[in-house]
């Protein structure tokens, strides 16, 4: 089997995909359309033009206003749909996405339209493509505690919907222990806990997370290798760093992918996994983030097949489900 047939054969868990950044310019579109709202550019073809990143500001800026033109419930299941059949075509059979409430709230929609409209899309992938999920909700730290806080309470009576809660957004100025006491109050409630941290910001960015929010995974943390400490913590504690290459192309926190860490973290036991984060705005989907990283650093089967075992055992499901994909994989 050639790298690429296997790359296509490995079922896969995702673990680190922004819904909103899914958002492809023809869906986009059609919704400004439907819900008759002006966009800046004139075509699709333009709107792919302003992708040029040269860091992680330049893109969200972009990101979240794109994300103006989600009114309705049915805009949320659209969105999410599109996503869920991209996954069907990469062979991702689970996927944990984050969805950012306060984009929305922020603009006067209602958290339920949020939630109802990507969980209804959550339970058709699941019986129409046979694909699992979960939705992790992610607060945006350049927005305060207090709006964090009240976040938090929106998402209570959801709590059964929602496995956990994590960190996004500008990273750098923004440090997880300005949100210690919100996420200690989402540990109390149950939610499972993860953060985006090392990704531009520094390798104590990352202790904080582990040790201030206590993070059942580190979202991106690849800047975790300037630190030797660090890299023994997180070998120690197998904890999964969520890995996304063309992301870290795209917005040059690498400048080409042969100096990409992903082989060398995976080669000093880290538990990294390969995911899209924001694919639309960032050219590919899980299997163009695997092509792209074995063309460049040149990955075995073994190492391939080790990523993809890794997406599970890093993923919120159960310890049998674990067993099944895993079981799966070493038999290819
Ligand atoms: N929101 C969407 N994508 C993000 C990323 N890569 N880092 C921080 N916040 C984000
Ligand atoms: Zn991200």
């Amino acid at each position: 089997m050639t790298q690429l047939d296997l790359i296509r054969a490995l079922p896969k868990a995702e673990l680190h995909v922004h819904i909103e950044g899914t958002f492809e310019p023809e869906l986009m579109f059609a919704i400004a359309q439907r819900n008759q709202i002006e966009i800046a550019y004139q075509s699709v073809e333009e709107v792919r033009q302003a992708y040029n990143f040269h860091n992680l500001q330049s893109f969200l800026d972009i990101y979240y206003a794109g994300a103006k033109v989600l009114i309705l419930e049915q805009d949320f299941y659209d969105l999410a749909w599109a996503y869920f059949e991209k996954c069907a075509e990469d062979n991702v059979v689970h996927t944990e996405m984050f969805f950012d409430p306060q984009t929305h709230t922020e603009r006067g929609i209602a958290f339920a339209t949020v939630l109802n409209g990507l969980k209804r899309a959550c339970d058709d992938a699941k019986t129409k493509l046979g694909i699992s999920s979960h939705l992790i909700m992610c607060f945006l730290r350049h927005l305060s505690e207090e709006a964090a806080f009240k976040t938090l309470e929106q998402a209570l009576p959801y709590k059964d919907q929602i496995i956990g809660v994590g960190l996004d957004s500008s990273e750098v100025g923004h440090p997880p222990e300005k949100f210690a006491r919100v996420f200690a109050k989402a540990r109390e409630a149950g939610f499972l806990i993860v953060a985006h941290a090392g990704e531009e910001g520094p390798a104590d960015y990352v202790w904080q997370a582990l040790d201030m929010l206590k993070v059942n995974r580190i979202d991106h943390g690849v800047r975790s290798e300037e630190d030797p400490e660090l890299m023994q913590r997180l070998i120690r504690d197998k904890m999964p760093l969520t890995v996304c290459p063309l992301s870290n192309l795209k917005l040059c926190v690498v400048d080409d992918m042969r100096e990409h860490n992903i082989r060398r973290l995976l080669q000093q036991g880290v538990k990294v996994t390969v995911n899209s984060d924001d694919p639309s705005y960032f050219g590919g989907y899980m299997n163009d983030n695997f092509i792209a990283i074995t063309q460049a650093l040149d990955l075995t089967a073994d190492e391939l097949k080790q990523l993809a075992i890794n997406s599970f055992e890093a993923s919120f499901i159960s310890d049998t489900e674990k067993q099944m994909w895993i079981a799966k994989i070493q038999a290819l």
